[in-house]
């Protein structure tokens, strides 16, 4: 499974931008399921199995875009200055490489700072390509670009730029690969646009007009050096999520979830998170409301060029979605 989670965190995929990422997902999935879509968001969605007694139609969604930057102006010696895509951090960028869509790379660094104690603004941050000036530039206003970093395994654990949510991805993919038999209709979707604000799932959600929502994401951790309060850890299983900044997750589908970890002996966390949502928040709050939840990996340093998650907790999370998808559900 490393190998496959390696090619899809080193493909490209901004959010807008997720076509090599799509690529690669269709070549993956194609066996699995005969009904495979992409819609007008870009958005795949993959049927597998019918609705039977006791079933439900399910859609389950993990997203396909990854944050990233976009130039807004290139000055006359082809220093490129930028704006983000989804949640981009300052101070996760000095120092750090962009590959552009056209495959041009580049660092940014910042300007002679002011105050050298504070963090600089975005309005202070550039990239350099190496051009020499404006003339060799091969970078024009509102090309996209992501960070450049190679995934990394240092065993149980593995890095990379793009975990969120490409991890969540490959655990869809991994679901369907060891998909046998269930009672429900399944709709896989992989989402577009979360990063800006859920759109994908927002527009596929309309149209799966599913019964019950499932998102797969990454959520944060309490377990570094004085790190955030928040009581999920690496390595400890995957997180149930109870609350995010955008939803409450339907109790009774938590509580499904928790006697479903139990009953067959997958470790599992409890999380609630203080800022921050999924694309569980879009299907919940799509036509009149459906009940949904989320399965969350934990990860640190999420949104940095090294997001960290832990193999067994990967391994954990397809067990539980697939122990939750194979039985009826009965809310
Ligand atoms: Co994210
Ligand atoms: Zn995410």
């Amino acid at each position: 499974m490393k190998d496959l989670i390696q090619q899809l965190v080193e493909t490209t995929g901004p959010s807008g931008y997720e076509s090599q990422v799509r690529e690669l997902v269709i070549k993956n999935i194609s066996k699995f399921s005969k009904d495979i879509k992409t819609d007008s968001m870009g958005n795949v969605i993959a049927r597998m199995g019918t609705k039977k007694a006791g079933g439900s139609r399910i859609m389950v969604s993990a997203h396909m875009d990854e944050i990233g930057i976009i130039a807004t102006h290139i000055d006359e010696n082809g220093f490129i200055r930028f704006t983000t895509i989804g949640g981009v951090r300052a101070a996760n960028c000095i120092g750090g490489r962009v590959l552009f869509l056209n495959g041009a790379r580049g660092v940014i660094f910042m300007e002679k700072l002011e105050n050298p104690g504070h963090t600089p603004g975005f309005d202070q941050l550039y990239i350099d390509c190496g051009f020499s000036g404006r003339k060799d530039c091969t970078i024009t206003v509102g090309d996209m670009a992501v960070f450049d970093r190679p995934f990394t395994d240092l065993g149980n654990r593995v890095i990379s730029k793009a975990m969120d949510d490409r991890i969540g991805v490959a655990i869809q993919i991994e679901v369907m690969r060891q998909f046998k038999n269930s009672p429900h209709e399944l709709v896989f979707v992989f989402s577009t646009q979360e990063e800006v604000g859920l759109r994908g799932a927002t527009t596929s959600a309309y149209g799966v007009d599913p019964e019950i929502g499932l998102s797969i994401d990454v959520t944060l951790t309490g377990d570094t050096p004085k790190s955030i309060k928040m009581a999920v850890a690496l390595g400890k299983g995957p997180a149930i999520k109870v609350r995010d900044g955008g939803m409450l997750a339907d109790p009774r589908l938590v509580k499904l979830m928790i006697d479903t970890a139990e009953k067959n002996s997958i470790p599992y966390q409890l999380e609630v998170l203080e800022g921050g949502t999924t694309d569980a928040k879009a299907i919940q709050l799509t036509r009149s409301g459906v009940p949904s939840g989320c399965v969350s990996i934990p990860c640190r340093y999420v949104h940095s060029p090294s997001e960290m998650v832990d193999m067994n907790d990967v391994e954990n999370a397809i067990k539980l979605i697939l122990s939750l998808i194979s039985s009826p559900i009965d809310l």
